[in-house]
Parts: C-alpha cells; sequence; structure tokens
C-alpha cells in the first residue's frame, strides 16, 4: 500500500479539518489511530454539546444562542411519550420495552447510550473546554449523570435542563463554588427542583468583590491583586492582550532538528489558549503523537443568550429604581468602613459601580477589577419549578445579587410571594421587564411592566390557573 496522505499533514490542519466534521464522524475518526484519536479529544472540537439532538442524527455543534429555543410541540409530545416508557429509568437498569413504540424505544437507547459515553469517555478528556451543555427534554438523563457532567464541566456558561427529571441532588458539586462562568441556566419544567439547588447555585456563582469606592480616610476600601493568567512558558500576557490580534506563546523545541514550533492565539479565544496549554502538558508527560506545534485561529463561540418569551403582557423597561439602590448600597457600605454586609456575606453592589448602564439589551459588565468574572449569570428560567419558595429567591440576592440578570421566569412557582419576589429584583439591577415572568395572581414588584405567566396554556408546566 501506498503512503497514507492524510495521516502526513500538519497536526494543525488535521485539526482544522476535524473542526468540520460532526460528532459522529469524530468518534469513527477517533478509532483510526492513537495519533487521531489523541487530536480529536482537543477541547475546541468538543466545545458545545448537545447529546440529546445528537441521538436524534442532528449533529448541531454551534453555539446555543443559534438554536430556536421554542419547543417543538409535536417533539414536545414525542419526548413526554418516550418518558412515560422509561419512567424509571435506572442508568445502570434496563430499558421498560412494555410501553412505548419501537421508535421511541430505540431513541430512548441511542440517548442512553450517548450519555454514558459522553460522561465516562469524552468528558474526562475534554470537560474543562466545554462551554455550552443542552440536556433539554431528555428523558434518560438522570440526577446522577448531570452530577457527574458538572464536576467535569467547570467551565460551563450555558447549561439547558429543560423539562428533564432531576432532583436537587444533580448540583451537588455546585455546594463547592464550581461554576463561576455561568451565564444561561434553563430548569424549566424540572418539578422536582427546590431551594436547595438555588444555595447551591449562588455559592456555585461565587461572592461579588467588595466595592472600590473611597472610604472615609480616602483609601480604597479593598484591593485585590490583578489575577494574571500563568501561559505555557511562564511569561505574563501582553499587557493590552483584551485586542484582538494573535499573540505567540513559545513551546518546549520538539526533540527533532528543526525550527520551534509556536501557537498562535487569538486572546478572546480562552479554547485556543487551553488546547495550548492541553498539548502543552501533553508534550510535558512525553505524548508526542500529538501536535508539535500548532497555528489556530479563533472562530466563533461567544454564546449569546436568547430568550424563547412568547408573550408579553405588560412590557416597559425599569429605569431608576435599581440604579438608586445600588447607590444606597454604596453609601451604605462606605458609611459602615466597608466589607461585607451583614455575616460577611450580602454586598449586592456590582463591582462595576452605580453607573453602571442598565440597558435594555445588556446588563453592566459582568468582568469586576481586573478581569475577574463574578456571577455572570444573565438568564435563569425556573418556570414550573413549583417547589421554589421566598428562601431560594433570597439566597440568589445574596452574596452580591444577580448583577448581571437580564430574563428570569418564575412562571408556575405557586409557593413565592411578593416579598420573596421583591427581595430578589432588588439584587437584580439589569433586570429586563420585558423577560421578567412571574404569576399573574401576585401584586410583585413592576406589576405593570413585567411579563406574566408564560404557563397559562402549557399544558405541561405547573400553573395556578390550569384548566381554566
Ligand atoms: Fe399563576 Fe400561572 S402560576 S397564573
Amino acid at each position: 500500500r501506498g503512503p497514507d496522505h492524510v495521516s502526513q499533514l500538519p497536526p494543525e490542519t488535521l485539526l482544522r479539518l476535524l473542526g468540520y466534521l460532526g460528532p459522529a464522524d469524530l468518534c469513527r475518526c477517533s478509532q483510526v489511530c492513537r495519533r487521531w484519536a489523541a487530536l480529536t479529544r482537543t477541547g475546541s472540537l468538543w466545545r458545545h454539546l448537545y447529546p440529546v439532538r445528537w441521538a436524534t442524527g442532528d449533529s448541531y455543534q454551534g453555539p446555543p444562542g443559534e438554536v430556536d429555543q421554542e419547543p417543538n410541540e409535536e417533539w414536545v409530545r414525542s419526548r413526554q411519550h418516550e418518558g412515560r416508557a422509561n419512567q424509571h429509568w435506572d442508568e445502570d437498569a434496563d430499558i421498560d420495552e412494555s410501553e412505548g413504540s419501537p421508535w421511541a424505544l430505540a431513541a430512548v437507547r441511542r440517548e442512553k447510550a450517548l450519555l454514558k459515553g459522553l460522561g465516562y469517555h469524552l468528558l474526562p478528556a475534554v470537560g474543562v473546554s466545554v462551554r455550552s451543555l443542552v440536556l433539554a427534554y431528555s428523558s434518560t438523563v438522570s440526577s446522577k449523570m448531570v452530577r457527574q457532567m458538572l464536576s467535569l464541566c467547570p467551565g460551563l456558561s450555558h447549561l439547558d435542563l429543560t423539562q428533564t427529571d432531576i432532583s436537587d441532588s444533580a448540583f451537588d458539586c455546585w455546594s463547592l463554588g464550581a461554576s463561576p462562568r455561568l451565564q444561561h441556566l434553563d430548569l424549566s419544567g424540572c418539578g422536582k427542583i427546590s431551594d436547595q439547588t438555588l444555595r447551591k447555585l449562588s455559592v456555585a456563582l461565587g461572592n461579588l468583590p467588595a466595592p472600590q469606592v473611597p472610604g472615609r480616610g480616602g483609601r480604597l476600601l479593598r484591593s485585590a491583586p490583578l489575577p494574571v493568567p500563568a501561559l505555557l512558558d511562564g511569561r505574563t500576557p501582553h499587557p493590552a492582550g483584551r485586542k484582538r490580534q494573535a499573540i505567540v506563546f513559545g513551546v518546549p523545541a520538539p526533540p527533532a532538528p528543526g525550527p520551534p514550533r509556536v501557537w498562535l492565539l487569538d486572546p478572546l479565544e480562552l479554547a485556543d489558549i487551553e488546547d495550548a496549554a492541553e498539548w502543552g502538558r501533553r508534550r510535558a508527560g512525553g505524548d508526542t503523537r500529538g501536535l508539535t506545534g500548532a497555528s489556530l485561529e479563533g472562530g466563533s463561540s461567544s454564546s449569546s443568550s436568547s430568550c424563547c418569551c412568547r408573550r408579553s403582557r405588560r412590557r416597559a423597561h425599569r429605569t431608576a429604581l435599581s440604579a438608586s439602590f445600588l447607590q444606597h448600597r454604596l453609601s451604605v457600605a462606605a458609611a459602615a468602613g466597608g466589607g461585607d454586609g451583614p455575616g460577611g456575606r450580602d454586598s449586592s453592589s456590582c463591582c462595576s459601580g452605580p453607573a453602571a448602564p442598565r440597558t435594555k439589551n445588556g446588563g453592566p459588565p459582568s468582568q469586576g477589577p481586573g478581569g475577574a468574572c463574578t456571577r455572570p449569570l444573565r438568564f435563569l428560567s425556573l418556570s414550573g419549578c413549583h417547589q421554589v419558595t421566598d428562601a431560594g429567591l433570597r439566597a440568589l440576592s445574596q452574596r452580591g445579587g444577580l448583577p448581571s440578570l437580564e430574563h428570569l421566569n418564575l412562571s408556575g412557582c405557586l409557593l413565592v410571594t411578593e416579598v420573596g419576589l421583591q427581595e430578589l429584583v432588588s439584587a437584580c439591577p439589569a433586570l429586563n421587564d420585558e423577560h421578567f415572568y412571574y404569576c399573574d395572581n401576585i401584586d410583585g414588584p413592576h406589576a405593570d411592566t413585567a411579563s406574566g405567566c408564560q404557563n397559562l396554556q402549557c399544558g405541561f408546566r405547573a400553573c395556578c390557573r390550569s384548566g381554566e
């Protein structure tokens, strides 16, 4: 046989080619040889994961902002049917074949196998690079699976668990504060979720740093050292690294003679840097089957939050209240000599200060001083989570509140009251009333401008007016 020309391509070219393949083809490529297997475990190839869609043959791998978030009603009905067929599913148990159509059972089997493979084989290798995990309408995912996936994906910014059967235990790893980048969390239809999850979420998002405003002595209340990421060769990044320009990182010279290979990195593409670090570690560990260097250009990966709003009963935008609240909290903190609020936990003032703009399309920046990302949650849907109470909302309003939250859906949260809503809204200065949903029977905050309950005619999520 002649030489295998494809395998002789430089690894950076192979990696670029692999980027055009879908998940099924990538898995096939990983079985070609050890070198290809190592390449297919590069983090940037697995940035956005849609295992439920992949199980149906849809190989979409783009950022979640481009996905139509409106549930297809026909599809929802079929998933509900599958859910009944597999209602008491356990990941180690056999599938009950007594109910459900053959097509539905085959889809359930595919999904189950894919999720298990994802958790046991793929995520341990690429989990740190994963930014989006969409498990919406999965009839087979369990709390145990979600818990395992979350522990392997500390950099998640988009998590969609819509209409799944998970419980609070799925988020146990968040009790350690393991998800500081989370921007989008959709728990719509997760009826087993309670206040425990919201407490864990608040811990996972971290604490906002104390506001840096002049104290009574004219000094900063607190000054934290700016975090500087360590790079492969131990140098600090370019001070103007926020600009979109290539930066060159040196890596150890290859054992064979020749010019040293370099990574060409886009500073806005964190995955490129992670890939460089990943392959640097592999080289340090003696794995010479992988890249000897790579030249990569960043792709589009920014996840944009989109909403599934279909009805806005009362539309308008709040303007001054939240800004004045922030100003009040800052003045209270300054008068108290700085530091956190009662218990050392509550510091609802955003690090961006009272002048941070509150706009229709975007809240204040989620980055604190020095680029430290703090509580960047922008989208939270608890629609149909009927066990959530004011205590859960209070947990979210602590540790600095949610300064970036724009979309909040509490439709079907039957146990929350006006008091809990008011407390949370006071800690969400970026909240857009157009994307703020709660029960029509509550005379809560911004009743004239907020949107109403979304579950009135939903049929499969909790609502106090179901059946009317
Ligand atoms: Fe009250 Fe839907 S929960 S109107």
